[in-house]
């Protein structure tokens, strides 16, 4: 079938184009009902179906015959150290830990935070919970104590996994004394918390708290996948909102393992036996879905790869373990590919490697800028997939086709643009009002109701939230927080957010959130953090604080102050490129910021001015402070 056909099957009859894609899953319980509406006015997938998703990454591929195949592949240049277990190993150390897990008392519906480095133990802790259908909340590594305090409270794990340490290039993060605070600072307090103790430092453990993993699972024997509800939760994964609050994107088991499956097939074109690379981390959406599940579920082997694109050692790394594991399609984030080209700007060390089993690579994050877009064209003559998705789709809601479903032939790729909206999402560029706009005009990017399965079911303990959240500014679409425009060929091209969310180097975090901390400063009267243009890592947060009379601090001081408590508080990944104090912000006469003016100023874009400012003079004080900025 031709992917237009699909695309309008999976539009009209939305039921029977799932019902079908439903038989690619070994269910226990195969599901009668395919599509139904729940008591949260919401969709919920293959209700009275039964499966389990472990099972379906793990014991489905033994009992095919595929026990020996290399199921996951740990390279870490940063510990020297590489590591393979197959389909039958990695299901067994799975069933082990689902059986230590257990012996904590915990119980299906338990939440299980996960707070890990890039280490097989993360992705094996992740499936046990899924074997026991425990909902795991894995938190990235990168997120300081008080972040990952703010998760505790929300998920209320019972047990907390993880590593004595990270590493980052050659630095070692310790992660224990990190948990240890989070747990001090959190009013949930979990039962216990199961430590792996890495080689690299071994941490002292809180007597009548802390388990060892390894002694745990030293006496374990292994337990067998239980059976859930295809609508039973199977993980939380907290994403950056408009406040300080995150929130926790809810994904169920059966609709997702529908997605997992038909996007391995239709989306990346992979099949058992192939290798698939998703360069991220387990701790985003990229890497739950890409790295863990998806390519499990399609009997591929995956790559859990605890390095960088550069420095470990160079900017040949990526390709490296293309050649070393015959990948055969490689996902990363722009930013990526970016930090490749600036350090190896003709591409020659991508001739160093045999790239001969690479089909295909896809990027997402942020938008693909089209100068890295012909760039990696250009230097890997291999097809360059842009895709947008978000945590809370969980998988793509736009990209570049195959011409059928034989997933052959791909469509062409346009520069600048995320290609199609794939089949089952109806996506749709509206106005303020809600109205759908033409061909080439810019607003905001909906999806028609109702989402494809493997989307959210809601936000954890908030409903109220999902719905204003997404719902309830267009009725009857779920707003992205894109904003974008579909061409007269049918191209989408998302152009960026419309709130206040910003992507700094693939990682989605929320300036509102930076602005809460800035305030909690005895010094800061008011503040404004906006993203603004930087040519590696996309966008980075810049501050502007107003601070209050009679502060007798030095300015260098203050603001060396509160650059440190932005990255104390939510983590590295959050440092502040730049803050300056200023005497006045723009706003309208209403009090709001004019945080779009604040950064077309410094990203030397053209101004646009709102009607409603309350006093033009103040961008005459600020603009000889904000020019060339971001140059
Ligand atoms: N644990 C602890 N600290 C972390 C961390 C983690 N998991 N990840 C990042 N950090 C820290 C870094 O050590 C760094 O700290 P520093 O300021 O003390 O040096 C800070 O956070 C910023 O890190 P990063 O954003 O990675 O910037 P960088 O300059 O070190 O590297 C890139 C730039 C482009 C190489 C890197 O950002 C990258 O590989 N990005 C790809 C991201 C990605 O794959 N995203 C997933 C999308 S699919
Ligand atoms: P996250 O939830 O962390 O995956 O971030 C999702 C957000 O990242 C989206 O809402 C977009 O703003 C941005 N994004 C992800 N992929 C793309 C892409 N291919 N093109 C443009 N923006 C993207």
């Amino acid at each position: 079938m031709s992917f237009t056909d699909q695309q309008k099957e999976a539009a009209n009859s939305t039921e029977g184009y799932w019902s079908k894609q439903s038989k690619l899953v070994c269910w226990r319980k195969e599901p009668n009902s395919i599509l139904s509406t729940n008591n949260n006015e919401w969709t919920d997938w293959f209700a009275d179906g039964e499966l389990n998703t472990s099972y379906l990454a793990l014991d489905y591929h033994v009992e095919q015959g595929r026990g020996e195949q290399i199921a996951l592949i740990y390279d870490s240049p940063v510990t020297n150290s590489k590591q393979t277990f197959t389909y039958s190993a990695l299901t067994e150390l799975v069933a082990k830990f689902a059986e230590v897990l257990q012996k904590q008392q915990v119980e299906k519906g338990d939440r299980v935070l996960i707070y890990m480095p890039m280490i097989p133990q993360a992705a094996i802790a992740m499936l046990a919970c899924a074997r026991i259908g425990a909902i795991h909340s894995v938190v990235f590594g990168g997120f300081a104590a008080k972040e990952l305090a703010i998760r505790i409270n929300d998920a209320e794990p019972k047990v907390i996994v993880s590593a004595s340490c990270g590493i980052e290039i050659e630095k070692v993060i310790p992660y224990k004394p990190l948990l240890d605070n989070a747990i001090e600072l959190a009013t949930h307090k979990p039962s216990s918390c199961i430590i792996y103790q890495r080689e690299q430092l071994n941490v002292p453990m809180n007597s009548d708290r802390d388990y060892n993993w390894e002694v745990l699972m030293n006496t374990a024997k292994g337990i067998a996948p239980v059976s859930l509800k295809s609508t039973d939760p199977l993980y939380i994964l907290y994403t950056s909102g408009t406040t300080g609050k995150p929130k926790g994107v809810v994904r169920d088991n059966g609709g997702h393992a529908v997605a997992m499956l038909y996007s391995m097939k239709n989306i990346y074109g992979m099949k058992a036996g192939d290798t698939f690379w998703a360069a991220s981390d387990v701790g985003w959406v990229v890497g739950h879905s890409y790295i863990v599940y998806a390519p499990l579920m399609a009997g591929c082997s995956t790559i859990l790869y605890e390095g960088k694109p550069i420095k470990t050692p160079d900017a040949g790394a990526f390709w490296r373990v293309c050649e070393e594991y015959k990948v055969n399609a490689l996902f990363s984030a722009p930013t990526a590919f970016r930090a490749i080209a600036k350090e190896d700007p003709d591409g020659a060390l991508m001739n160093d490697y045999d790239l001969s089993h690479l089909k295909r690579l896809y990027l997402a994050g942020e938008r693909l800028d089209p100068a890295t877009y012909h760039w990696l064209s250009a230097k890997s003559q291999l097809p360059v997939i842009d895709h947008w998705w978000q945590t809370e789709t969980g998988w793509a809601i736009a990209s570049t086709p195959f011409t059928d479903d034989t997933c052959t032939e791909l469509m062409p790729t346009k520069a600048g643009s995320a290609g199609f909206p794939v089949p089952g999402f109806n996506v749709e560029i509206l106005d303020a009002y809600g109205k759908a706009l033409p061909a080439n005009q810019q607003g905001t990017v909906a999806i028609k109701l109702p989402m494809p399965p493997g989307c959210l079911a809601t936000i954890y303990q908030d409903d109220e939230r999902f719905k204003s959240s997404y719902l309830s500014t267009h009725p009857g679409y779920y707003v992205t927080g894109d904003g974008g425009y579909i061409d007269e060929t049918g191209y989408l091209f998302i152009m960026g957010r419309t709130d206040d969310v910003i992507n700094v180097a693939g990682h989605r975090l929320s300036t509102g959130e930076m602005e809460e901390v800035l305030s909690g400063h005895k010094a800061v009267a008011e503040c404004a953090v906006i993203g603004i243009h930087d040519t590696l890592k996309g966008q980075v947060p810049f501050g502007l604080v107003v601070i209050k009379n009679g502060v007798e601090e030095s300015d260098d001081a203050l603001i060396s102050a509160l650059k440190s408590k932005v990255r104390a508080e939510i983590g590295a990944i959050a440092s502040l490129k730049g803050l300056i104090i200023v005497e006045r912000l723009p706003k309208t006469r209403s009090g709001k910021i004019l945080r779009k003016t604040l950064r077309q100023m410094i990203d030397g874009q053209e101004i646009d001015i709102p009607s409603t400012i309350d006093d033009l003079q103040v961008l005459d004080e600020l603009s000889p402070k904000l020019k060339g900025i971001s140059s």
